[in-house]
């Protein structure tokens, strides 16, 4: 299977930035998992199940790109996939205190799983899940800050199919 690098996050949705991340880790790791956190959170546009479906759909060129879920501690399911790092993405600074955070306290759990970084391109490095699903409630375009199979399943969820082409 060579490296594997885990890709863990919301992802809901997953936004044109974490496309991005991902296809740039494929340069370093011979499989790269994007792996939903299973998080009953109420307030998620998409179920895990759905944002599963859609991120497979996105990368359906692409066999070394993995789409999984996990429950529980990140440590445990890197563990237990007997992956190589964790990636994550670094927008601007004020993404740093909460990565720094996380990863010492992965670290701090499983001192053998280390997290390596990944920037943005200069494009996309202001989008966020919470802002793309805020423009596209109000009514906003977000052409080019999600993948076009997204905007769509967002516009149907949205009751905005209609502007759909
Ligand atoms: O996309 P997000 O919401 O920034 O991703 C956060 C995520 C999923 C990476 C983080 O919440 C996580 O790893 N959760 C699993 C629980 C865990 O391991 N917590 C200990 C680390 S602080």
């Amino acid at each position: 299977m060579g490296r594997i690098g885990i890709y863990p996050g919301s992802f809901d949705p997953l936004t044109e930035g974490h496309r991005d991340i991902v296809l740039r880790s494929l340069r370093f790791f011979d499989t790269v998992v994007v792996a939903i956190l299973k998080n009953p959170d109420k307030r998620a546009m998409f179920s895990v199940r759905e944002r599963a479906a859609l991120i497979a759909e996105t990368f359906a060129d692409e066999p070394r790109i993995q789409v999984d879920h996990f429950g529980g501690l990140l440590v445990d399911y890197v563990r237990q996939r007997k992956a190589d790092a964790v990636i994550r993405g670094l927008r601007a600074v004020q993404d740093f205190e909460y990565e720094f955070q996380m990863t010492m306290m992965n670290r701090r759990l499983a001192p053998d799983v280390d997290t390596v970084f990944m920037m943005t391109d200069e494009e996309y490095f202001y989008i966020a899940s919470r802002t793309v699903k805020e423009v596209a409630r109000l009514g906003g375009t977000i052409d080019g800050l999600v993948p076009d199979n997204i905007k769509a399943a967002m516009f149907v969820k949205l009751g905005r199919e209609g502007e759909l082409a």
